[in-house]
């Protein structure tokens, strides 16, 4: 998208919109307002070291609040609205959060965006989960699949993303999705399989893999889904939708014995806890359109990938020690008891 100027990000401060704003701010002149609400998965810390650069205004706030929002969509030339409520398990301890921010506050977005004469692009970043589970044997998603979502997560994120169609549809806002599969990397919260699991080898706790732990995900390194999303935003069509996706289906027992062994921990630590109700057994992603549409194709093998990430978060025990007291050790206490 020629001209581009000025970008809102929303949950700047989150795993994904941090490495996405590092992206921008390394590769484009352009001038970025992250707007977040800083909730247990936001950290200011994060992009600290941008304050104090003009290019970068860092804005504390919520996506519901449309004065705010209007305000700052108004100033802009597009917005990549990452900000949700993102685990799974979070959603089916209490979902009314995941209506909230991911369906109203993508709502709030999208009427200051239909109402902004400058905004020329809207990408609405959502993931595979909304198409739901698939058998061992099916093809990958493409973007043709029905939503199916299984999730009270995954049910908000395909709410938000027919929100969006919605607009494109009726107001003829230039809206752009993409739907990507599990991400991975620097930054991401320990919460999600693959910090928890390097935490907990850290520290000679058990691993907790949910049911027979064969359940398939397709992980995709953060930093090529970032430039997804940025291929999207400069030569996405508006009103498309684009499935991102590393082409790397493991099980999670596998993804688990991989960390296992790039922590250098044996692999009786894994122990098999309860089972995630709804727990859908395999993604994987058809990306054919975005390599031809978008020029975009994952580049970072997954064994690569993953020993950079244990090395980042050797590098960043003080981070990971910074944001896993308080609360999250009651969220953890709650979810896996007192291993
Ligand atoms: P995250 O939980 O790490 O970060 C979310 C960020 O949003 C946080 O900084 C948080 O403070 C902010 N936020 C939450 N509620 C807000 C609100 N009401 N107003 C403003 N800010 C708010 O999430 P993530 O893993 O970085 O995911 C980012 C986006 O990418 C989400 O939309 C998610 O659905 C999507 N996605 C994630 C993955 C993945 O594997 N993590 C894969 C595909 C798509
Ligand atoms: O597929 C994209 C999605 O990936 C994103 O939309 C979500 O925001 C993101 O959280 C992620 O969802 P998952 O539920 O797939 O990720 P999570 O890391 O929570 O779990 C990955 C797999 O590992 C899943 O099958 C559940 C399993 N698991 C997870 C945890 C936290 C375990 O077996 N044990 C665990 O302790």
């Amino acid at each position: 998208m020629g001209g581009t100027n000025r970008i809102l990000v929303t949950g700047g401060c989150g795993f994904i919109g941090t490495n996405f704003v590092r992206l921008v701010m390394e590769g484009r002149d352009w001038e970025v307002v992250n707007l977040d609400a800083l909730t247990y998965a936001g950290n200011p810390a994060n992009l600290a070291d941008l304050e104090g650069d003009p290019r970068y205004r860092f804005v504390h706030g919520r996506i519901e609040d449309a004065g705010l929002v209007a305000e700052l969509v108004a100033g802009v030339d597009a917005v990549v609205h990452f900000a949700a409520e993102s685990h799974v398990d979070r959603s089916i301890l209490d979902a009314q959060p995941f209506v909230v921010t991911n369906v109203l506050g993508t709502q709030v977005l999208l009427d200051a965006a239909r109402r902004s004469p400058r905004l020329r692009r809207f990408v609405h970043v959502s993931t595979d989960e909304v198409y739901g589970s698939l058998g061992p044997e099916d093809p990958p998603f493409t973007e043709e699949t029905p939503l199916a979502p299984n999730s009270p997560y995954a049910a908000s994120k395909a709410a938000s993303d027919l929100l969006a169609r919605a607009a494109f549809k009726t107001h003829g806002l230039p809206v752009v999705v993409t739907r990507c599969s599990n991400n991975y990397g620097p930054y991401q919260f320990p919460e999600k399989l693959i910090p928890l699991m390097i935490a907990n080898a850290w520290a000679g706790r058990p691993l907790p893999v949910y049911g027979d732990g064969l359940n398939v995900r397709d992980w995709i390194h953060v930093s090529d889904h970032c430039r997804g999303v940025l291929a999207a935003l400069e030569r996405g069509r508006d009103g498309e939708v684009y499935n991102l996706g590393g082409r790397c289906e493991l099980t999670n027992l596998e993804v688990v014995r991989r960390v296992l062994a790039a922590v250098g921990r044996p692999e009786s630590l894994i122990t098999h806890v309860a089972d995630r109700p709804g727990h859908d057994r395999r993604y994987a992603m058809a990306t054919a359109k975005a390599e031809a549409e978008l020029g975009w194709r994952p580049e970072i093998p997954f064994d690569r990938g993953l020993a950079e990430t244990v090395a980042w978060y050797e590098a960043h025990r003080d981070w990971v020690r910074a944001i896993t007291d308080g609360s999250y050790r009651d969220y953890y206490r709650r979810m896996y008891g007192d291993r």
